[in-house]
């Protein structure tokens, strides 16, 4: 599949105010940003065609809210997909997509930031994620879902974040014992959905990163 391809089967994915769920508003407080099409098929087909980290392979979605990561990874070919979102009302949205894409993918309704997923341990070769950045007030949870997919993923772990942490973030992948990779900087567009926003809408400079395991049995 092409990569414009990928990109335009994706632009049929219902956001957080979705009328066929009957939901029209997104939560604040779990920073439900939605990945565009662009960004969501550049993510994904970079994960697939340059680190061969989506076709074959588990793969979870940390924070999957309406499901646009695991619909891509789906549609490259992933051999199990599964997203894992705090809000049943964005599962909702999300399992409505995944049966309107007709792709298979489970869904989990749980606080990741106090989940033990120990039923994932070593399940999922793959975890891709968008999370909220930690800006409202719940700081620190970007992190606090980092590690747990770091803790919890085979090989690898795809996450977008603030440039603006690139360097405190660095430093805990050393912390961690795994490496780090800029794969691409990106702009995220954030646009006009909450009343305090005043602006038509903000882009804001995010690194797509991406974390690997050590194999230390060599
Ligand atoms: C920035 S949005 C990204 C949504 C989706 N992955 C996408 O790419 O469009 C962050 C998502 O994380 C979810 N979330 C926030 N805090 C969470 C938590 N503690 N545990 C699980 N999910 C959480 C939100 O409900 C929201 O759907």
């Amino acid at each position: 599949m092409k990569l414009k391809e990928l990109e335009s089967i994706l632009q049929d994915c219902d956001v957080f105010e979705s009328e066929r769920a009957k939901l029209d508003e997104p939560k604040i407080e779990f920073e439900q940003y939605p990945t565009t099409p662009h960004l969501a098929a550049r993510m994904l087909y970079t994960a697939d065609t340059v680190y061969d980290d989506i076709e074959d392979k588990a793969v979870g979605d940390f924070g999957s809210g309406c499901g646009i990561l695991s619909i891509a990874a789906n549609i490259l070919g992933a051999g199990y997909s599964v997203g894992f979102d705090i809000d049943p009302d964005a599962i909702k949205i999300a399992q409505e997509n995944s049966d309107s894409f007709d792709v298979n993918i489970d869904f989990v309704n749980t606080d990741l930031s106090v989940a033990t997923l120990d039923g994932f341990q070593g399940k999922l070769d793959t975890i891709i994620m968008n999370p909220p950045f930690g800006t409202k007030n719940n700081k620190g949870v970007d992190m606090v879902l980092l590690k747990k997919a770091i803790d919890i993923a085979g090989t690898s772990v795809y996450s977008l974040h603030k440039t603006s942490t690139r360097e405190h973030i660095e430093k805990k992948a050393k912390e961690w014992g795994v490496t780090f990779e800029v794969v691409a900087e990106l702009k995220f567009d954030v646009p006009m959905m909450y009343k305090f926003h005043k602006k038509k809408n903000v882009v804001i400079a995010v690194d797509f990163l991406r974390f690997e395991k050590i194999d230390n049995t060599e």
